[in-house]
């Protein structure tokens, strides 16, 4: 139980012995230090139907509350309850975090399936910075959720269908240098679609050779179909690159062309069912006036008034869309995969289209919790889209590159005697986990702007701060000469510091299951940070090896479940710690 849970417990208890609540009591930690580690307003919410004071009330609270043992309790304000954790409490709560594997986290996810849909990139085109932000994030809610016991599935949406392999098509059949794919797969994949795709705006006879490549695609020429699948593995291949060497892994990559089959039988039935009807030889899912218009994502204000925005499934010319996948994975998701809950990681500019397809599958009674984790975009120093020098997009491998360059540029630096492979390899944990770090601490709603001396920064609130806070703790123990045992270690808290490291890593069971609550990695990011923090306050003030027993093993042993939970603090994020820096 985590210590707000205790609280929670014993409040409970208090109360029923006054009345007979209507919610259950609840607890929250609170955001000013200087009043006290946890409160609960459970007074002022049931004061007026008990009316009653709400100081009168929380003073009979208080008086039934049998906080021996744990905390202190007073009344603030109109009748808040402010309980302070006494430092004994914080000892043994921490003593017995440091036998706990978990470092108190509770398995709250309790085995409900969730699909994760992910990264997404598109076959042939360049991972962007938009894909960026859904890998890294994405993956960290991935890892919170799977530490938080949820059955996961990662699935990688591939953009591996659409109108761009006719160009493709074309470009393989005529521009294609074999020794240039087999290098870099991707770049060669990409270049051709460029070229063709310039290569059309002058030429419309180009542009109706491409359609043609497209239609014979489309209805299963062999030749175009294995063109295709040669396109898809080796873009896979590149892209695998890229997650292994981010440590991103998918349990699934079902892209868009596995629910090709699906889309007639779907158009049809949304037919039958009503859900959808014909436009001008269109097939469109409207309002079904249920919804007041100003949230109704199938109607739009223009000029004063409400009009109609469907979602077209289905074009005049028989093609179907983005939308109508959509929907076919939304269906084999919860019908085939049995998914609970669904969240899509994917940027604030496809908000609209979520909202339909959500709206969609519940007149057509799928049922899974179905969220869109949205993000902003990243900008650059002249706070527009980030873009290369010559205006293209940023693409994720050069950024990966360039980060880990840099982050080896500082080592060589400040490190001249390391081995130049151990400086590689650390220049590489370092460079990756400062892109993550950089991404994952901002709220991921918010536009935020690319800085690499932000990012790579050995203070602030930086991955190689927080990477070399841990490679600072671990040192404490190579300077040991015997063997620690921290399970038979007793904690004592006897400074200011020692207390507060205590008080956050007591809570860290509490703050990971409230990073799903919203979505927000930020909030983990922002508690390692504090967490690095506190430790470097309790170094400073405290002598660990120095002191004297018992005061050195309970420091010793408050060292390691700081280690322990920076480092499972940072492997939620993605992050990995090097051993030196
Ligand atoms: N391929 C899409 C893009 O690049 C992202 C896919 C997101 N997932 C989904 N189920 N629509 O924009």
């Amino acid at each position: 139980m985590t210590l707000l849970e205790e609280l929670e417990v014993r409040l409970a208890i208090a109360v029923g012995k006054i009345f007979e609540p209507s919610a259950p009591v609840q607890v929250t930690s609170a955001a000013d230090l200087r009043f006290g580690d946890y409160q609960s307003n459970v007074a002022m919410i049931h004061a007026k139907s008990l009316k009653q004071a709400p100081r009168a009330l929380a003073e009979s609270i208080i008086a039934q509350m049998d906080v021996s043992g744990l905390a202190t309790a007073e009344i603030a304000g109109p009748g808040f309850l402010n309980f302070r954790i006494t430092p004994e409490a914080y000892a043994r709560k921490t003593t017995s975090l440091l036998a706990d594997e978990r470092l108190g986290v509770p398995a709250s996810g309790d085995g409900r399936r969730v699909i994760i849909d992910f990264s997404g990139p598109n076959v042939a085109k360049p991972m962007h910075v938009g894909h960026i932000r859904s890998t890294i994030i994405g993956d960290s809610l991935a890892r919170v959720a799977r530490f938080l016991g949820y059955r996961v599935i990662a699935d990688n949406h591939l953009g591996d269908w659409g109108t761009q392999f006719g160009m493709i098509l074309h470009g393989w059949k005529n521009l294609l240098d074999r020794d240039a794919l087999a290098a870099n797969p991707i770049a060669e994949l990409v270049r051709i679609y460029r070229e063709v795709n310039a290569a059309i705006k002058g030429d419309p006879l180009l542009l109706d050779q491409c359609k043609a490549e497209l239609v014979k695609l489309q209805a299963g020429d062999v030749e175009n179909v294995e063109i295709w699948q040669q396109c898809i593995e080796h873009s896979k291949a590149g892209l695998n690159q890229i997650y292994d060497r981010l440590d991103v892994r998918f349990d699934d990559w079902l892209g868009e062309s596995f629910y090709n089959d699906r889309l007639a039988p779907l158009v049809d039935d949304m037919l039958a069912r009503n859900i959808a009807r014909e436009s001008n030889g269109a097939v469109c899912i409207f309002s079904d006036g249920k919804m007041p218009p100003e949230q109704d994502p199938f109607m739009v204000q223009r000029d004063q008034a409400w009009h109609d925005n469907p979602a077209i499934i289905r074009k005049a010319d028989g093609g179907f869309l983005y939308a109508t996948t959509d929907l076919a994975t939304l269906e084999y998701r919860i019908d085939e995969l049995q998914a609970d809950e669904i969240w899509y990681v994917v940027g604030v500019p496809q908000q609209l289209h979520f909202r339909q397809i959500f709206a969609a599958a519940e007149r057509w009674g799928k049922k899974a919790h179905c969220t869109h984790v949205g993000f902003g975009s990243i900008l650059g120093d002249d706070r527009k889209l980030m873009k290369t020098r010559s205006g293209e997009n940023v693409q994720l491998v050069d950024v990966l590159e360039e980060a880990v360059q840099r982050a080896a540029a500082t080592l060589a630096e400040k490190n001249p005697q390391m081995p130049a492979e151990q400086r590689a390899a650390i220049a590489e944990i370092v460079g990756i986990g400062s892109v993550k770090f950089a991404e994952l601490s901002q709220n991921r709603l918010t536009d935020y702007v690319f800085s690499w001396d932000r990012m790579l920064a050995l203070q602030g609130d930086t991955a190689p701060y927080l990477q070399y806070s841990h490679v600072r703790i671990r040192s404490i123990f190579r300077k040991l000469n015997e063997a620690f045992d921290s399970s038979t270690a007793q904690l004592h808290l006897g400074t200011e510091q020692e207390l507060h490291l205590a008080r956050l890593l007591a809570r860290f069971g509490e703050l990971v299951p409230t990073v799903l609550e919203d979505f927000r990695p930020n909030l983990l990011a922002n508690y390692v940070l504090e967490l690095a923090r506190a430790f470097h306050a309790f170094f400073e003030a405290c002598p660990v090896l120095k002191a004297e027993e018992p005061t050195r093993s309970s420091r010793l042993a408050l060292c390691e479940l700081t280690s322990r939970t920076l480092e499972k603090g940072l492997d939620l994020l993605g992050i990995h710690v090097p051993e030196a820096m």
